[in-house]
């Protein structure tokens, strides 16, 4: 019987193994993943990949473990699905006074479960357009309504025929006589269905990243990631991060506008109005998987505005951001103003559950929505257990985790700032906010060294450096998804000094050699 080398991932696997990153962990603590050396002896390393976000208490938090146990212990049920789950509703609780805290007279939030980040992006996308069909199908039932009223008129003689003809579309023209308003009504219907046929707009950021399924795929803007898969979905429009004056001209040219006729003073009259055709815009407050770009401060405040004049729901997705990691329960909070939907995953399951959570402003929410989507695992006994579990450390001792990650993230950032002040022609920049720290590498396409040059013309010198920390330091990182000339650093909460040191010490070592240009310990560490 063949035996392959692996039967997961088998490509990805010999790609790791190049760079001596396929290692097999065997356990993890903390800030800390263990693995067996050659006698059977733990090897700790310092793990900063930290589950690409997703243990902003660290691994196996020792309370989460506990309530995992006792969870265990007591048989609690997981699977429970059509039942009552009051943790479920205590979650949406907490995360409500939460949200309030953050954004004070804010109304409540609905929320559905998901398994995973990209699931949380796809309930939102689903119920996006929901909302948006049942907003077109209320509008037409009003506009129908509208018509019938203006022809009951005109025949019964209470009301005179149009004669502006501003808001008609060209080729249409102005009735003479009642059989001829009834066809002007059925041109208006024709053109209001036509604009029913049409697809949604979607917006989202260029550089932003929300999850690799087939729907949220395709608000996430890396070509490699998106392209493959686009005749599966909808096409997202990407408007640049730092151009408001793109999203208002974009929001201008696919306004659509129906046509209604009101009947004012004895007067029939054709007139326009705002057609449902923008089902979102998703956003991160910071692109993490993008390279960790922090937006710039007033694109939220503006892009809000032109959202709200557009009728355009704002998705913010906090699932790598969320759940205290930028020095807040939220990145949003940084900028004041309440999502009409927000997102969160990964550190929600405090380092050893799978769940994530969209929510939706309670007056946008559809409750038909609640018998039109479901998961066999969302919403189980225990991932909302932990999810509960999770939420009450992080606010625990009025926010302490947050204040943690502020002053963490701070001297993370100040030593390895430290260290581009000395190397400039290595690092080119420092950047992100709390502990969602990128580190971005200049290129060095011209280097000495053909190893290094042609490792970094292939886009894969950060793989080369990753598995030299990993070996030489015991320092685990990876680069962001979509530009791989950035290293993220992800720890968690308890990342001691020692060990920020012990980062420092690998950079900087990295740096050096890189400089002079000689990848020997790249390949022989
Ligand atoms: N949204 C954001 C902002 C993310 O960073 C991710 C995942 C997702 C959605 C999808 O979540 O992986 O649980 O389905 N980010 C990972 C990263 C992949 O590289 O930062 P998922």
């Amino acid at each position: 019987m063949p035996q392959a080398a692996h039967y997961a991932e088998s490509h990805l696997m010999d790609l790791l193994a190049s760079f001596g990153m396929d290692v097999p962990y065997v356990r993890a603590e903390r800030n800390t993943l263990f693995y067996r050396d050659g006698d059977g002896a733990e090897v700790p390393v310092l793990d900063l990949v930290g589950g690409f976000g997703s243990l902003i208490l660290g691994h196996n938090p020792p309370e989460i473990r506990a309530r995992v146990q006792e969870l265990l212990d007591t048989q609690a049920p997981v699977h429970i699905q059509l039942s009552r789950n009051d943790t479920a509703d205590q979650v949406g609780q907490l995360l409500n006074k939460i949200i309030q805290r953050e954004f004070p007279d804010t109304e409540d939030y609905r929320i559905v479960y998901g398994n995973s980040g990209a699931e949380a992006v796809e309930i939102a996308l689903k119920h996006a357009e929901l909302d948006r069909l049942m907003r077109v199908s209320e509008l037409f039932q009003a506009l129908d309504w509208n018509a019938s009223q203006a022809l009951a008129a005109v025949k019964d003689g209470r009301a005179t025929l149009p004669d502006d003809p501003s808001a008609l579309p060209d080729g249409i023209q102005l009735p003479t006589d009642a059989v001829e308003f009834e066809r002007l009504l059925g041109e208006l219907t024709a053109h209001n269905a036509a604009l029913a046929a049409q697809s949604p707009v979607y917006f989202a950021l260029e550089g932003g990243f929300h999850g690799k399924l087939v729907g949220s795929v395709q608000v996430s803007h890396s070509p490699a990631v998106r392209v493959p898969f686009a005749a599966l979905g909808f096409e997202a429009v990407f408007v640049p991060p730092n151009r408001l004056d793109v999203l208002q001209h974009l929001v201008d040219e696919k306004r659509a506008t129906a046509l209604d006729v009101t009947v004012t003073d004895g007067r029939v009259r054709v007139v326009t109005r705002d057609f449902p055709v923008f089902g979102g815009f998703l956003l991160e407050p910071v692109q993490g998987e993008g390279g960790i770009h922090v937006l710039p401060e007033d694109l939220l405040s503006g892009l809000k505005l032109i959202c709200e004049g557009a009728g355009c729901p704002v998705v913010v997705d906090e699932i790598q951001t969320g759940m205290g990691r930028t020095g807040a329960f939220l990145a949003a909070s940084h900028h004041g103003f309440p999502p009409d939907y927000l997102l969160l995953g990964k550190s929600l399951g405090g380092g050893v559950a799978k769940v994530s959570a969209t929510l939706i402003r309670s007056s946008r929410y559809r409750p038909v929505f609640d018998l039109m989507h479901s998961s066999t695992f969302a919403k189980d006994g225990f991932s909302t257990e932990i999810a509960l579990s999770t939420l009450r450390l992080l606010e625990a001792d009025d926010g302490r985790v947050y204040r943690l990650a502020r002053e963490r993230g701070a001297r993370i950032t100040d030593a390895l700032r430290g260290v581009a002040a000395d190397f400039p022609d290595v690092l080119r920049e420092i950047r992100g906010t709390g502990l969602l720290i990128g580190v971005e590498f200049a290129p060095r396409n011209d280097s000495p060294s053909t190893t290094i040059r042609e490792k970094s013309r292939g886009g894969l010198l950060s793989f080369l450096s990753a598995g030299y920390l990993l070996r030489a330091h015991g320092v685990r990182v990876v680069p962001t998804g979509s530009d791989l000339n950035v290293l993220r650093i992800e720890p968690s909460v308890h990342i001691s000094d020692q060990e920020i040191a012990q980062l420092e010490a690998g950079v900087r070592d990295l740096c050096l050699i890189l400089r002079n240009g000689d990848a020997r310990p790249l390949i022989e560490a």
